[in-house]
């Protein structure tokens, strides 16, 4: 794939067993079976841009490692990226480091709520979403989303009555949406402004997904709507999901309020996760300075086997529902129509198509007889993937009429 004379060879197979990959070199642990195609944990198996490793190589040359500090030009590099590409205007105090979403939104969880407090998330949703709450001794409030003619949706009529209820103090939102792929509209982002703020209830929006966005969609940032509301919220990013670094450990959380990022800080402290990862700073800055071309071009490759995934479903796995996601490199099949339990469709897919996806009841219980599948892989492992799942569904059925 070309952008402006530059080639990206999205296509080239790179094996990854033996590099300590939780994909790839997990199989037996995590599916019971070495033998499964992994399309699962939300990694690429793309080369992340070589700008990223000359960048690391040329700081590995120099042989001590030990404590570092950030320099201001990575701050400057994520304040760029977010103007640049979602037209967010940052400052550099508003910016906390941490060494992953996950962990940034457990400590702003402590931060900003009591044990008790009502959490409201959006299932079927990312499974540390759950954890996350419950392990923190806080109360898991779902607001399911809503399914409507194969496309999911907020139910504002649902989040109004969660957001109304005093016990419920934060509203944890995902956006773009892992795992059904949406890329919220402004409109829709509005919606949920408006009530948060007529309840009074604080946003903690996880936008690692925010660059990974197709054709035809445009991700808005929750705190750029620019209101009152959106100064309260605490924006959770990295460039781990964009440009392929989550082994980096490093992301970054933007508090635009004095008082919450005080809060939030505190925790940080508290925890003694202030140290960040010496790569993992100079992986995000190499990547906001010289990613933009490479991360177009995996953009045309990652929609193109979304649509390659949606062809192929249509044609051959009819009884199968998927929508064509509209950012993140995740797709979200429904298998109801065959295995309405996630036992039964997890044995299947492990021990018959010999395909390792994600169990759709990890996300909730709204994703009974689903799984989500992870398109960022070459097409042609993408399609193998595809081929043993349906000779695999052509199988069961003539199990089952026999
Ligand atoms: C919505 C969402 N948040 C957070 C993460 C993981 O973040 P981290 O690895 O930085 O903890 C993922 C990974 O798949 C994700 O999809």
């Amino acid at each position: 794939m070309t952008t402006n004379n530059v080639t990206f060879d999205f296509d080239m197979i790179i094996p990854r067993q033996g590099t300590g990959s939780r994909k790839w070199d997990a199989l037996d642990n995590v599916f019971g079976s070495e033998e499964v195609l992994p399309l699962w944990i939300a990694d690429m198996d793309f080369s992340s841009p070589k700008a990223i490793s000359a960048a690391i190589i040329e700081r590995a040359k120099h042989p001590i490692y030990a404590y570092n500090i950030q320099e201001s030009s990575l701050y400057q590099s994520i304040i760029q990226w977010a103007k640049k590409r979602h037209g967010w205007e940052i400052e550099q105090d508003w910016i906390l480091l941490a060494p992953g979403v996950v962990p940034s939104i457990s400590l702003s969880i402590f931060a900003l709520s009591e044990p008790g407090d009502g959490i409201i998330i959006q299932p079927p949703v990312y499974p540390p979403f759950f954890t996350s709450i419950r392990d923190n001794d806080r109360k898991v409030v779902e607001n399911p989303l809503i399914f409507r003619n194969g496309c999911y949706e907020m139910d504002f009529e649902d989040l109004e009555q969660k957001l109304a209820d005093p016990q419920n103090k934060l509203l944890l939102l995902c956006s773009p949406h892992n795992p059904v792929g949406r890329v919220w509209s402004r409109e829709e982002l509005t919606k949920v402004h408006d009530l948060c703020q007529k309840y009074e209830v604080d946003v903690l929006s996880d936008e690692i997904h925010n660059d990974l966005v197709f054709q035809g969609h445009k991700h808005t940032v929750f705190a750029s709507l620019g209101t009152p509301v959106c100064k309260q919220s605490v924006t959770f990013m990295a460039a781990s999901k964009t440009f392929n670094i989550a082994g980096l450990n490093f992301s970054f959380i933007i508090v635009p309020c004095k008082r919450r990022r005080a809060l939030i800080h505190a925790w940080i402290t508290k925890l003694h996760i202030g140290r960040n990862n010496i790569f993992g700073g100079i992986g995000t800055e190499a990547a906001y300075r010289e990613g933009d071309e490479w991360l177009d071009a995996l953009l045309i490759y990652l929609e193109k086997n979304a649509d390659t995934l949606i062809d192929f479903v249509q044609k051959k796995l009819p009884n199968v529902k998927v929508s064509k996601p509209e950012g993140t490199y995740l797709a979200w099949l429904d298998f109801r129509a065959y295995f309405p339990k996630d036992k039964e469709l997890q044995t299947f897919l492990i021990h018959k198509a010999k395909v390792g996806l994600n169990a759709g009841k990890n996300f909730g219980t709204q994703g009974e007889g689903f799984a989500r599948i992870n398109i960022a892989t070459q097409r042609s492992v993408l399609l193998e993937a595809l081929t043993r799942i349906e000779k695999a569904l052509q199988q069961h059925a003539e199990d089952v009429d026999n």
